[in-house]
């Protein structure tokens, strides 16, 4: 199975600014997400988009709403079509006329997987934040505490652990922290910090 896309423009930038209501965006996952793990999921990275996109990009309300609503759908139709992964969500928010910024960031989530190189930066927080997220929630999970008190020093631990989260792929998340800039330690502390809020 490939996900490729095979494409390297997404959405018209005419169309820059059209956002979904939070209203539609949440028709839209009742609609096509039934895997309750899942919609925590796009929760999940969604507010850590959001978090960030205020502290650490100084955007307003319409700005973090765009990386919000980018968190939100980029997994939106794994649930029912996962051989269409992200095909079909681009499609459907083309169709809708939706900023292009917000659907080139959804395609661009799994650089590997999509073949689409991550530009602007909510495109590699997105990809930064994915996968690492995912992790950080399954140790949660684990903790009598769940995020309460979860320290970082723990967190690096299962990341060492190949054997815990298995499925999430370490070298995936460093390079999504190379092409960020970020220190995985620094983004480790930013979800420990915000996750247990989502
Ligand atoms: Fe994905
Ligand atoms: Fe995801």
């Amino acid at each position: 199975m490939s996900l490729l896309l095979n494409r390297s423009e997404f959405g018209d930038p005419s169309n820059a600014g059209n956002v979904l209501s939070r209203e539609a965006v949440t028709q839209l996952l009742q609609d096509w997400v039934k895997n309750e793990r899942l919609q925590v999921h796009m929760k999940q990275v969604a507010h850590l988009m959001k978090c960030w996109a205020a502290e650490k990009e100084g955007l307003d309300e319409d700005g973090q709403w765009r990386w919000e609503m980018a968190g939100l759908l980029h997994d939106a139709d794994w649930d029912q079509w996962p051989e269409q992964h992200c095909k079909k969500i681009i499609e459907e928010l083309e169709a809708r006329n939706i900023d292009a910024e917000i659907i080139r960031a959804i395609a661009s989530h799994g650089p590997d997987h999509f073949g689409v190189a991550p530009v602007t930066q909510m495109d590699k927080m997105l990809y930064a934040f994915d996968e690492l997220s995912g992790l950080t929630h399954a140790y949660s999970l684990m903790r009598p505490g769940g995020y309460a008190g979860m320290e970082l020093k723990g967190l690096q631990k299962r990341f060492k652990e190949k054997g815990f989260a298995a499925t999430v792929n370490r070298e995936e998340i460093r390079d999504a922290m190379n092409r960020a800039g970020v220190e995985l330690s620094d983004i480790m502390q930013f979800i420990i910090e915000r996750q247990g809020a989502a």
